[in-house]
């Protein structure tokens, strides 16, 4: 579906051509929504100083070679210089119909599709997730499912920590507990906090058993049979856990999208390898390292980034070498999105600058850093539970749940629900609250995790915009209508069903920014607006009690069209829309 944004881009594009000549034909017009107009171009400003002319003279004459007529119905030139567009009723009315008979809502897949690794939610081998794994496991899944949709090749990828020293010190401990509790869901090795500090009380305190375990992680990195056979034991514990809470979500990710650190255990070596070989990574101290140009410490001295220890071993940072080099050289990847969190920030930027220089990142291929802000709590200060530990994810799954059930049990409903029913519908109302709240704030900002703000069925929430949806459908119910049925033609007569019809044209360019950006924020604020549209239209303007039969069918239209966007953008953003609430 054409966005009226881009439209009207490319039509005064072609007016500054035809009125200041061929050297303007790449001005990139700006095109922006406007309290006075449906849109503004504010071109003419940056032009008249170029020129050398008044600003307005400017405007009138890109006015005088706009070719609009069959899609803005007033043009006006305002205060310095500006040029306001009102979009003509028909022109939007034809669109949101093309919008309502595409499949794909009038959104055009991506002109260049790209090979897209999407890095997320990446917990650590027997540990709990946490609040901060929950958030990048969220926001990742909608990255993936918004480039999916765009028609991007799109690889997950779940880059597990199950690699490195402290394996040594678990795999004794499971030894000491016995294999068997490993196979129990009630046992001590699923309760992965537990398992962990448990093996760490021992090591600091048993001489012999860090002896042990520090011999293990030899046998280990070496390749020991018996050994990868009991870290797998490991790591098939932690799957099941991590499964349990993806699945609960709604998470996208299986078994087949992880490709954790062990991984890339063969390649540190040929990696570290090649860096020396480019005259990138030198030994310093004993430590082969790189120093990125750019990046030093507090007295100016230049940082490193520790390829190789001096004891031989490899670094968090190797790997992270090693995953873009493999993904470069065998994957053939054009774009890398690390949803990790903001702390690590420094890290990424100094592994992408040495990766730069190794030439395995360029203008073509490219990595970012999708940041994840701190979750906090109500006090402002890191998540932490009343007793002040740290709060496990199932933990706070569960109490969503809990709370969206009282929630839910206050609202109107159009049937009583036996239990079953209510049942589900309440766990899809806990996730999609956790979800929306987590999705609906700029990735890279700390958020507030707050229960009483995000289980709410008022204001901007995830309840609020699942039971818009459900309201829609039962509309429909009530009339005995299909919604595929309703065709149209849509027709706008009331403002409030313009402004819904101009909100719904704007899904493309919202996912395409949501895409290239990789900030799904963007999509939940705009769901939120056509809910919000929609409010508006459903309180002006009857449904099944329009005054007409051509009312009633461009409205139910228009219905149909917002059902199909909201429900659409909400799967897009891993929120669960019930069919009924
Ligand atoms: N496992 C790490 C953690 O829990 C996150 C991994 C991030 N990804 C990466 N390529 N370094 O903090």
């Amino acid at each position: 579906m054409p966005d009226p944004q881009l439209v009207l881009a490319a039509r005064v594009q072609a007016a500054l051509s035809a009125a200041f000549g061929p050297s303007y034909a790449d001005a990139d017009p700006v095109i922006r929504p406007s309290q006075f107009a449906d849109l503004q171009a504010n071109v003419a400003l940056p032009l008249a100083k170029k020129l050398g002319r008044k600003p307005r003279d400017v405007a009138g004459e890109i006015v005088r070679n706009l070719d609009t007529a069959d899609v803005v119905a007033n043009v006006e030139v305002s205060g310095p210089g500006f040029i306001n567009l009102t979009l003509s009723d028909d022109w939007i009315a034809a669109e949101a119909q093309r919008a309502l008979e595409d499949e794909r809502l009038g959104v055009p897949p991506a002109e260049r599709p790209q090979k897209t690794v999407v890095e997320y939610s990446s917990p650590n081998v027997a540990k709990e997730m946490h609040v901060g794994h929950l958030r990048t496991t969220i926001v990742g899944d909608a990255i993936a499912r918004i480039l999916a949709f765009l028609g991007h090749d799109v690889v997950r990828d779940n880059h597990v920590g199950d690699w490195g020293t402290p394996f040594g010190m678990l795999i004794e401990h499971l030894l000491d507990l016995g294999e068997d509790a490993a196979a129990r869901d009630d046992s001590s090795v699923s309760d992965l906090t537990a398992f962990y500090q448990a093996a760490r009380e021992k090591f600091d305190g048993d001489e012999e058993f860090a002896d042990r375990s520090r011999r293990r992680v030899v046998a280990l990195q070496a390749g020991d049979p018996e050994t990868l056979r009991l870290w797998n034991v490991l790591v098939d514990v932690s799957k099941r856990y991590f499964n349990a809470v993806y699945g609960r979500l709604g998470v996208t990710l299986t078994d087949d999208d992880i490709r954790g650190e062990s991984f890339y255990n063969d390649l540190l070596a040929p990696t570290a390898q090649e860096l020396e070989d480019k005259g990138i990574a030198v030994i310093s101290d004993g430590a082969l390292c790189a120093f990125p140009p750019g990046f030093t410490g507090r007295e100016g001295e230049p940082l490193p980034v520790i390829i190789r220890k001096s004891d031989g071993g490899y670094n968090y940072s190797t790997t992270d070498l090693a995953t873009i080099r493999y993904r470069v050289d065998t994957e053939h990847v054009d774009r890398m999105i690390y949803v990790v969190g903001a702390p690590q920030a420094l890290h990424f930027q100094m592994v992408f600058a040495v990766a730069r220089m190794a030439g395995w990142l360029n203008d073509e291929v490219k990595a970012e850093h999708a940041q994840i802000g701190n979750v906090l709590g109500t006090d402002g200060k890191i998540l932490r539970t009343r007793a002040g530990g740290t709060v496990k994810l199932a933990e706070l799954l569960d109490e969503a749940v809990e709370r969206a059930g009282a929630v839910f049990d206050e609202i109107q409903h159009d049937e009583p629900f036996d239990d079953a029913t209510r049942a589900a519908i309440v766990r899809d109302v806990g996730m999609g609250a956790v979800k929306y709240a987590d999705l609906s704030v700029a990735r890279d900002s700390e958020y507030v995790f707050d229960f009483d703000r995000m289980i709410s069925f008022h204001g901007k929430t995830g309840p609020y915009l699942q039971y818009a949806a459900a309201r829609i459908r039962s509309i429909f119910r009530k009339g005995g209508i299909d919604v595929a049925d309703a065709t149209g033609p849509i027709k706008l007569g009331h403002p409030a069903e313009r402004a819904l019809a101009l909100e719904l044209l704007g899904f493309g360019a919202v996912l395409k920014q949501a895409g290239e950006t990789a900030e799904p924020h963007r999509l939940a604020n705009y769901v939120y607006a056509v809910a919000d549209a929609y409010t508006t239209f459903y309180e002006n303007c009857p449904v099944l009690k329009a005054p007409d039969e051509e009312t009633k069918a461009s409205r139910l239209a228009l219905c149909a069209a917002t059902l199909r966007t909201l429900e659409t953008g909400l799967h897009l953003l891993g929120v669960p829309t019930p069919e009924r609430m």
